[in-house]
């Protein structure tokens, strides 16, 4: 049920460093560090960034993309090359254009990768190019509507396989939603700058590692993604904030990372509890990496708003509640609006 607008308005008091109006609801964990950080004002009455963005920022390519005997690791073999397929993509934007033409997942991942090395080592500059309509995907999982996913007892799973076969399809979402938004936007480059198509690239980056430490496990426990269907909630989602970019950086961190956040403890101890510490430990490791990007995107919504003169009044009466489907429920809606404040 979509949550009136009225009721929304009791829920809001002054954003300290715009006109915007931010809610007096509590975030979610991961956004009440994030996003405090993220509204502590400087001396000139400019926002600072949450004081870790700097450091994610300038860190080299992780290399860690294997799960080891004791966590992230590199690949046995030496780092990978920029290959002849990245060679053929002249920009930031054609690469991302490329991995969301790229139906096998972990094709997708590795070129990810391979094209934030590229970025990393300044052999390519954002330029412009165009989305696919929709990203490319593989045959299996079959993408069914959320209500019609297999419950754990019904996927013939177990347990931990289930989650991480779950976790697996959010990374890849999240891997193309990334490049989605790179690509989407580069023409908007000279307004946007550099450093928001690098910090997506360096998600989507973040994201394919995820994928493949999830890739990796589900392998060790005798299975792959793609045993079983998984849900098509989250792109379709993010389809409806494809024209806007204020609106695409409310609902990424909406869609993806509130709600993963909030569960990841939850996971974690579920698997404990399951006696999988293996998996635990990567889905701990994911949901610590994710915080990181829950600070970016609260970062680059906030400029984006100030930069618009963006209101949250405005945002109210925009459709941006309604690109949250009733299945979202009426906290992630609020949540959504909290990013913009
Ligand atoms: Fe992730």
């Amino acid at each position: 049920m979509l949550l009136a607008a009225r009721s929304v308005q009791q829920l809001l008091r002054p954003c300290p460093f715009s006109t915007a109006l931010i809610p007096f609801v509590r975030p979610c964990h991961a956004h009440r560090v994030a996003f405090s950080s993220a509204t502590v004002l400087s001396a000139s009455g400019q926002p600072r960034p949450w004081t870790g963005l700097q450091s994610w920022r300038v860190a080299p390519a992780n290399e860690d993309r294997v799960w080891g005997p004791h966590g992230p690791s590199p690949p046995p073999t030496p780092p990978l090359e920029p290959d002849l397929t990245t060679m053929t993509a002249a920009s930031l934007a054609e690469c991302a254009a490329l991995v969301l033409s790229t139906s096998d997942p972990l094709a997708k991942s590795t070129l990810s990768h391979l094209a934030y090395t590229r970025w990393c080592r300044r052999e390519i500059l954002v330029g412009t190019a165009s989305p696919p309509h929709r990203p490319a995907r593989p045959d299996r999982p079959l993408l069914v509507p959320p209500k019609e996913v297999p419950s754990h007892k019904s996927s013939g799973l177990p347990l931990n396989a289930y989650m991480l076969h779950n976790l697996a399809h959010v990374e890849l979402n999240a891997i193309d939603l990334a490049w989605d938004t790179v690509v989407r936007f580069s023409p908007l480059r000279d307004e946007l700058g550099d450093e928001f198509f690098a910090d997506f690239a360096h998600v989507a980056d973040d994201e394919s590692r995820h994928f493949a430490w999830c890739s990796q496990r589900l392998n060790e426990l005798g299975f792959r993604y793609g045993d079983m269907p998984a849900h098509n909630f989250l792109w379709r989602e993010c389809e409806k904030s494809s024209e806007d970019v204020a609106a695409r950086l409310a609902v990424i961190p909406l869609v993806q990372e509130a709600r993963g956040l909030d569960a990841g403890p939850r996971l974690v101890q579920k698997l404990v509890g399951f006696g999988d510490h293996r998996t635990s430990h990567i889905v701990a490791k994911i949901a610590e990496e994710e915080l990181a990007h829950v600070a970016v995107h609260d970062r680059l919504a906030c400029i984006v708003a100030m930069e618009r003169e963006f209101r949250i009044e405005q945002l109210i009466s925009l459709p941006l509640i309604a690109l949250c489907s009733d299945e979202l429920g009426t906290t992630s809606r609020v949540a959504a609006l909290l990013l913009i404040g």
